[in-house]
C-alpha cells in the first residue's frame, strides 16, 4: 500500500505570522496548507486527511476554537489534532475550552522553533502510526475476505466431491454385475461393489487386498494373466471364464477391464457379468440342435429305407410283370398271321420295352446302388450324363478324386445333387451346370451352380420350400451347412460345406 504524504494545516490571520510558521516548518517532507482565515482553511481542507492543524486562537470572524470545532465536525472518526497558537498566557478555563474542541496542545508566541518542530514531530509520528494501523487493518480485512472466499470454495468443492462419491457408490451398487478395481502391477483388489461380496460369499475385510488370481481356477491363470497384459498394453480386454466362490463352486462370467491412471498410479477397473443363465440356454440350445441333427438323420434313413422298399417293389413286381408281358407278347405275335394285328403287337411291345426302361431308371434313381457298387464319382457321372441328355443342359464336373467320401455321406451328397438338378430342370431355365467337389484348407466344398434365372427372395425364405429346406437338413445331419445363394438372371449356387474330418 502506498505511503500517504502527511498534510498540515496552518492558519493565522496575520500574513507575517503565517510566513514565519511556514518558514519554521518547511522542508520536513509534509504538504503545508496555508490559510489566512477559518473559512479559507475549511475550504482548502475539505476531503483532505490532515495530520495536524496549527491554528492561531485570536482571529476575527471565526476564532481558532470555532475553526477547530468546524474542522472536526465533518470528521467523525478521525479527529484532526490541533496545536493552538496564542500570544497570551491563557487562564485555565480557556485552556480547557481548547481541549474540549479537540485541541491537544498549545504553543505561545513568540513561537520557539525547536518546541514547534518537536511537537509537530510527535503528531506526525502519531499520524504515521495511525496510517500503518489503517493499512494493516485493510490488509487484514483483505486476507480475511480471501479466507472466507476460499473457505466457501472449499465447502462447495467438498459438497461436490461428496455428491460425486455418493453418485459413484449408487452407480456401482446398482449395476447388475460385479465391479472391481485392482492396483497395477500388484493386482490387489482395492474397491468393489456389494454384489461382488454377496455373490461370492465374502466379508468386506476378506475382499480387501485379494489378488486377482484368487478368483480363478489355476488352469485359467495363464489366460487371465494374458488378458491383464492386454489391458496394460492395449487399455482394454475381455475374457469369458469361471470364477470361484468362497464355497468352491464356480460361476461363469464375462469379465472386462480397462486401465486408468490416477495420481500417478495405474489401476485396472472393470465389471463382470454373470452368464449362468445364458450358458444354460446355450447348452439347451446345443442339446436340442444335436437332437435335431439326430432326428433329421433318422428321417433321412427312414426316407432311404422307404425308397429302397418302393424301388424293390417297382423292380420286382412291376418290372417282372412288364417283362412277362413282353415275353407273352412275343409268343402271341408268333401265333398271329394278321399283319395289322402284328404291327399293333410290335407297337405295344416297343411301348412295354420303354416302360421297362423307365421303371429301371426310376428304380436306380430311387436306390442308387451304383454309389455302393462303383463309388460317388461314377454315380455322379452316370446321373449327370443322363440329366444332361434328357434336359439338353451342359454339365461340367470338377471332382477331386482324392476326396474319399464315406458311403452314408455319399448318399447325402448324391441326394443334394439330385434335388439341385431336379430344381434346375424344373425352374432354372439354365444352359450350363457346374458341379465341383473340392478341398479348401480344412473344409470340403460340394458345389452345384447353374446359370439360370435365380431363386426369388421369397422362395428362398419360404417355409414351404421343402426341397431347399431338405438340402439344408441333410447338410446339418452330417455336421455341415448348405448355403443357397442366387442372383437374378445370373444363376444359383447350392454349396455344401463341411469340415474335412466329417467327410
Ligand atoms: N436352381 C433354381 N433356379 C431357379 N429357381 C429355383 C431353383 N431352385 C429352386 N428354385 C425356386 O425355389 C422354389 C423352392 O424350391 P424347392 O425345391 O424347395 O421346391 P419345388 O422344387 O418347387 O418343389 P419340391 O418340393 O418338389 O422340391 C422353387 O419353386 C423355385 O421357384
Ligand atoms: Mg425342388
Amino acid at each position: 500500500m502506498m505511503e500517504q504524504r502527511a498534510s498540515i494545516l496552518i492558519v493565522d490571520d496575520v500574513v507575517a505570522n503565517l510566513s514565519l510558521l511556514n518558514a519554521l516548518i518547511k522542508n520536513i517532507g509534509v504538504d503545508l496548507i496555508m490559510a489566512l482565515s477559518g473559512a479559507e482553511a475549511l475550504e482548502k481542507t475539505e476531503g483532505v486527511d490532515l495530520a495536524l492543524a496549527i491554528i492561531d486562537v485570536q482571529m476575527p470572524r471565526m476564532n481558532g476554537y470555532e475553526l477547530a470545532v468546524k474542522l472536526n465536525e465533518s470528521r467523525k472518526d478521525e479527529k484532526v489534532p490541533v496545536i493552538f497558537i496564542t500570544a497570551n498566557h491563557l487562564d485555565e478555563t480557556s485552556v480547557a475550552k481548547g481541549y474540549q474542541c479537540g485541541a491537544v496542545d498549545y504553543i505561545f508566541k513568540p513561537v520557539n522553533r525547536l518546541i514547534l518542530l518537536s511537537k509537530v514531530d510527535v503528531f506526525l509520528d502519531i499520524f504515521k502510526q495511525k496510517q500503518t494501523i489503517k493499512n494493516n487493518a485493510m490488509l487484514l480485512k483483505e486476507a480475511a475476505d480471501k479466507l472466507v472466499r476460499t473457505n466457501k470454495r472449499l465447502q462447495r468443492k467438498d459438497e461436490k466431491i461428496l455428491q460425486e462419491q455418493l453418485f459413484t457408490k449408487a452407480l456401482l451398487h446398482s449395476i447388475p454385475g460385479i465391479f472391481y478395481l485392482y492396483t497395477i502391477p500388484e493386482l490387489k483388489l482395492v474397491m468393489w461393489n456389494k454384489q461382488h461380496e454377496t455373490l461370492f460369499g465374502y466379508e468386506p475385510d476378506e475382499m480387501k487386498g485379494r489378488h486377482v488370481l484368487t478368483w480363478h481356477l489355476p488352469e485359467r491363470w495363464n489366460a487371465v494373466m494374458e488378458s491383464i497384459k492386454d489391458i496394460i498394453t492395449e487399455d482394454y480386454a475381455g475374457i469369458e471364464t469361471n470364477l470361484v466362490k468362497k464355497d468352491g463352486n464356480t460361476i461363469p462370467f464375462i469379465l472386462t477391464g480397462v486401465k486408468f491412471e490416477r495420481n500417478g498410479r495405474n489401476y485396472l477397473v472393470g465389471i463382470g457379468t454373470d452368464i449362468t443363465e445364458r450358458k444354460r440356454v446355450e447348452n439347451e440350445l446345443n442339446e436340442s440342435l444335436d437332437q435335431l441333427k439326430l432326428l433329421s438323420r433318422h428321417i433321412e434313413q427312414v426316407r432311404e429305407d422307404e425308397r429302397v422298399a418302393i424301388s424293390r417293389d417297382l423292380h420286382d413286381d412291376l418290372g417282372q410283370a412288364l417283362t412277362a408281358v413282353k415275353i407273352d407278347l412275343g409268343i402271341i405275335k408268333q401265333k398271329i398271321s394278321d399283319t395289322d394285328v402284328i404291327l399293333k403287337i410290335e407297337k405295344v411291345t416297343a411301348l412295354v420295352g420303354n416302360t421297362i426302361k423307365t421303371v429301371q431308371r426310376l428304380t436306380s434313381q430311387l436306390r442308387p446302388e451304383i454309389i455302393d457298387d462303383l463309388g460317388l464319382e461314377i454315380a455322379i457321372e452316370w446321373f449327370t450324363g443322363e440329366f444332361a441328355e434328357r434336359n439338353n443342359v451342359e454339365v461340367v464336373l470338377n471332382l477331386d478324386p482324392d476326396i474319399i467320401v464315406s458311403s452314408d455321406n455319399s448318399l447325402i451328397l448324391f441326394r443334394i445333387m439330385q434335388e439341385s438338378l431336379t430344381n434346375i430342370a424344373r425352374h432354372a431355365k439354365a444352359t450350363t451346370v457346374n458341379i465341383s467337389l473340392l478341398k479348401i484348407d480344412e473344409t470340403i466344398h460340394f458345389r452345384i451352380s447353374d446359370n439360370g434365372i435365380g431363386i426369388s427372395e421369397s422362395d428362398k425364405k419360404s417355409k414351404k420350400s421343402f426341397g431347399l429346406i431338405g438340402m439344408k437338413e441333410r447338410a446339418a445331419s452330417m455336421g455341415g451347412i448348405c448355403e443357397i445363394t442366387s442372383v437374378d438372371n445370373v444363376g444359383t449356387v447350392v454349396e455344401l460345406i463341411l469340415p474335412s474330418n466329417l467327410i
